[in-house]
């Protein structure tokens, strides 16, 4: 199968077996072809040329409600409910078990809690999935597509924005859909998750398949070399100095129910981490400091001078910095080109006119840095894969050169080679004095980047552990509050 867009090659005479009841991991760097070639398979495109067969028989491409129909099913990396609508509403969606009034309705309602005790998700069917957790809305994505009769299952990225628990959680849910022969198609960046939750891995590279393999047959090294064309010496390249002077302090933090009177403070030169699970206000507080949302109690001092921060503006203007969770909400516009992505909100300007030459110039630079895999240094980002975005919101935020930096799920969606160039970067920030404040779910990333770390659970500071007593065991205890957290 070949897949092609204007100036790009996507996918190149791919093969691909995908067997009954394993789970079939994809992995590659960014903007390799994973999901590309896995709206192929779910009809959201067309292949250029080539085909699918399912049990023999070749498939003619119809769309996505015929592969539906045919069994293929996805859950993709930015998901698709309608926020406003129920559970229930959301999961038949488009296929309604019919429209005769309230029998039908109570049909409907109880073949959704089946599906929702199928994918482990605890709440009720009649509730508005704006009000649900990332991790549940996930779960309601893949009742979703179980709610036909799925014979293939394509997760994109699932586990991107869950915390451990939550992947275990959901990898419970997979075991139990592949021992009835359901066949789940797996991309991931998470090398760990990839040796968990695979049988059989295929690392796409610019668009062609490098090897496909039993995991058992590869250990780390190899499948990074597989997918990046060499070695990857470190992926956490953190080099410690002793750290400076306190550059942000925060006391008595409030904001609304989600944070509730946070202390923290953190030093030039260091690395500040945060844990915590999802909904334990680590992004909230980061939101509060940016002003992004107003805090409703709570000092601020910056370099030891009170601050008061009202707006993303104000906080910019003083120094501080966010680099978002959520790359489409507040994060990239979509239809403008990947340079003025980068330089948004202060574009270099030449005699008052922005400088159109050093725009593109800067923007050439981080996309070299970073490897921003873009045609064109204009091409609007959202034709960019999902790690290349992620990418250009980094860029803007290095650019902007804060003194105090929130970076929240920096990595996610990154490959392996892009993340540790990223860490690169973070810790050449550190090393110039600033302060940077690292919220991430993902507990080894934390325990090599970080000086310390803030554990938050249910908006409070639940304990604070420095880089000698970091301990995964430590850290899920602080954050799921069981037991003491010795080891
Ligand atoms: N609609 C489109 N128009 C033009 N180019 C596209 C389009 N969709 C994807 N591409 C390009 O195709 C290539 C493969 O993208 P794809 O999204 O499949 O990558 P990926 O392996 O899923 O990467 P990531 O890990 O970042 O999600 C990229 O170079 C991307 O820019
Ligand atoms: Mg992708």
């Amino acid at each position: 199968m070949s897949k092609r867009f204007p100036g790009v090659d996507a996918v190149t005479d791919v093969s691909l077996d995908v067997f009954a009841g394993e789970v079939h991991v994809l992995a590659g760097e960014n903007g390799a072809g994973k999901s590309t070639l896995m709206k192929i398979l779910a009809q959201v495109d067309a292949p250029t040329s080539g085909g699918i067969e399912i049990d023999g028989v070749p498939v003619v491409h119809r769309g996505p409600a015929h592969a539906r129909r045919l069994g293929v099913s996805m859950v993709h990396q930015e998901f698709a409910l309608a926020p406003d609508l129920t559970v229930a509403e959301n999961l038949f969606l488009g296929h309604e078990p019919g429209r005769l009034g309230w029998i039908r309705r109570r049909v409907e309602r109880a073949r959704a809690r089946r599906l929702l005790r199928r994918v482990g998700l605890d709440v009720r069917e009649t509730r508005t999935v704006r009000t649900l957790s990332t991790a549940q809305q996930q779960r309601v994505e893949i009742a979703k597509a179980l709610a036909v009769d799925t014979g293939l299952l394509v997760l994109d990225e699932p586990t991107a924005s869950l915390t451990e628990q939550e992947s275990a959680e959901l990898f419970t849910v997979l075991r139990s859909l592949t021992a009835t022969g359901t066949a789940v198609c797996y991309i991931s960046h998470r090398l760990d998750e990839i040796f968990t939750i695979g049988d059989r891995v295929t690392v796409l590279r610019d668009g062609s398949v490098v090897t496909t393999r039993h995991v058992g047959e590869l250990d780390e090294a190899a499948l990074v070399r597989s997918m990046v064309g060499r070695d990857v010496e470190n992926l956490y390249p953190r080099v410690f100095r002793e750290p400076g002077p306190v550059r942000l302090r925060v006391r008595g933090l409030e904001r609304a129910e989600a944070v509730r009177g946070v202390d923290l403070s953190v030093r030039a030169g260091e690395i500040l981490g945060l844990a915590g699970l999802i909904g334990a206000g680590r992004t909230e507080l980061a939101r509060a400091v940016f002003g992004a949302e107003p805090a409703t109690a709570g000092r601020l001092t910056l370099d030891g001078r009170d601050l008061r921060v009202r707006s993303p503006r104000e906080a910019m203007a003083a120094g501080i910095g966010y680099l978002t969770e959520d790359r489409k909400g507040d994060g990239l516009a979509l239809q403008l080109g990947v340079d003025v992505n980068i330089t948004l909100g202060a574009p270099p300007t030449r005699g008052g006119l922005i400088d159109l030459r050093a725009e593109r110039d800067e923007a050439e630079h981080y996309r070299d840095r970073l490897g921003i895999r873009t045609p064109r240094v204009n091409s609007p980002v959202r034709l960019l894969s999902g790690g290349n975005q992620q990418k250009v919101v980094l860029a803007r935020v290095l650019r902007a050169g804060a003194g105090v930096l929130f970076v929240d799920e920096p990595g996610r969606g990154m490959d392996v080679a892009a993340k540790s160039e990223m860490f690169r970067q973070l810790d050449e920030l550190a090393s110039e004095g600033r302060a940077i404040v690292l919220i991430s779910s993902y507990l080894p990333e934390l325990m090599n980047m970080c000086d310390r770390v803030l554990v938050l659970r249910a908006g409070r500071v639940a304990g604070e552990l420095d880089r000698a007593e970091f301990s995964e065991r430590r850290l899920v205890a602080l954050a799921t509050g069981a037991g003491g957290g010795d080891e």
